[in-house]
């Protein structure tokens, strides 16, 4: 299976005669699987049409910085992308990258990713062995820029020497060799996100302050390290590229859904808030006011996490959270043991930016038979990608 499968990658299009080659490069990597957001220049679109693009890719073409509907495209951009190639790269985009300049959207999505970049130069050979080319290159390599050498043979203008760009099938050999084979292909991961809610009438709920962001997050990273994702949810988000859904509401149906899916599931994540008790009795009609307060009589939901526990199969990896408000790593150690799990991942909700509703994180991966990890403040993509570094490390077996 390609690594790219499931993979973000956000395709820069400079204004070369080559950008007609990016389409192809697009349409290759849209066969092998990847989510595909092309980027133009604006002297990209002197040589092809945005709509040919976009009709190819996995999304319409975003060219400016300023007419998109986020307000800092390059940032959620560069974050999205597992890696970003610029194909053709001129001289004046190798030039503005190794300087540091960000003058436009792809210029800004370079500077504000921390995902591979592989460039591919295509340019007339005078400029191609020009030695600020050159210097601008010995730069970007320094930095961990994956150059694809161009080709030798037919310019522009009837030519002929070094710096056509490189075929097709070398750009994207170099992007699946760079994003590697994926260390969760063929595995199977289930992810829960999102707050349960539990009905009390035909109109009233109690619910929690869960957005399923972080469990949103983790089914993303697992994607991109080729994993097959099942997400489990109570809430609307966008579902990430080759998810699959299940789109449930209270405890009891998450827990047939989880039930379900775990029977395949080689790593079941459980990042959702599932409410510990429930309304013993649902009215069928609206309460009513007039009524008076109603008093509701609660009950424990099935906690599904210790009942996987319970009967976890040989090979599976099951990963628990605890949000908690005090005695943190105390009470995750306890639940972590007393529900049988390889990983829990606990974060003190009561810190400012941390866990509910929040685009960030903080947490403590604590394991039964290891030291505990801790990772700072971060976006919670980058707490997706350490929790299944930990499951990736807990799979590859004792040292
Ligand atoms: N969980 C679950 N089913 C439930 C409740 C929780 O599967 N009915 C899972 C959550 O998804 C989470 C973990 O269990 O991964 C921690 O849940 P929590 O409610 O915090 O654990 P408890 O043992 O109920 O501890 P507490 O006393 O803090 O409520």
């Amino acid at each position: 299976m390609s690594a790219l499968r499931g993979r973000t990658i956000v395709v820069g299009v400079t204004g070369g005669i080559a950008a007609y080659k990016a389409v192809e490069v697009c349409r290759r990597l849209v066969d092998l699987g990847a989510h595909v957001v092309p980027v133009m220049t604006d002297a990209a679109e002197q040589f092809i049409g945005r709509t040919t693009l976009s009709a190819l890719c996995s999304e319409p073409v975003q060219t400016s910085l300023w007419d998109e509907v986020s307000p800092i495209p390059h940032t959620v951009l560069g974050q999205r992308a597992d890696a970003i190639v610029v194909v053709p790269a001129t001289a004046h985009l190798l030039g503005a990258y190794a300087a540091g300049l960000s003058t436009d959207l792809l210029t800004n999505t370079l500077l504000a990713t921390r995902a591979p970049v592989v460039v591919c130069p295509a340019m007339h050979t005078e400029m191609w062995e020009h030695p600020a080319v050159r210097d601008n290159l010995a730069v970007l390599r320094q930095r961990g820029v994956i150059v694809v050498e161009p080709d030798e043979g037919r310019l522009a203008g009837g030519d002929v020497g070094s710096g056509r760009l490189a075929a097709p099938e070398r750009i994207v050999a170099a992007i699946e060799a760079v994003l590697g084979s994926g260390d969760l292909a063929d595995l199977h991961v289930v992810v829960t996100a999102g707050g349960t809610r539990e009905p009390i009438d035909a109109v009233r709920v109690i619910a929690n302050r869960s957005s399923g962001k972080q469990g949103y997050a983790i089914a993303a990273e697992a994607l991109s390290r080729g994993a097959t994702v099942t997400l489990i949810s109570t809430v609307d988000l966008p579902t990430p590229t080759h998810a699959r859904l299940v789109r449930v509401e209270t405890a009891a149906q998450m827990q047939i859904a989880v039930e379900h899916e775990s029977e395949s599931g080689d790593v079941v994540v459980m990042a959702a808030a599932v409410a510990d008790f429930r309304p013993r009795a649902v009215a069928d009609h609206k309460i009513k006011k007039a009524d008076g307060p109603p008093e509701i009589v609660l009950e424990p939901t099935p906690d599904i996490l210790a009942s996987l526990g319970a009967r976890k199969r040989a090979g599976q990896t099951l990963v628990g959270f605890a949000a908690e408000t005090d005695d943190l790593i105390a009470h995750a150690e306890a639940k972590m043991r007393r529900k049988n799990l390889d990983l829990i991942v606990a974060n003190d909700v009561r810190a400012a930016g941390v866990g509910f509703q929040h685009d960030t994180n903080a947490v403590s991966l604590l394991r039964p038979d290891a030291p505990m990890v801790t990772i700072g403040l971060t976006d919670k993509r980058s707490i997706a990608r350490a929790i299944l570094d930990v499951v990736v490390d807990i799979r590859s077996g004792p040292k």
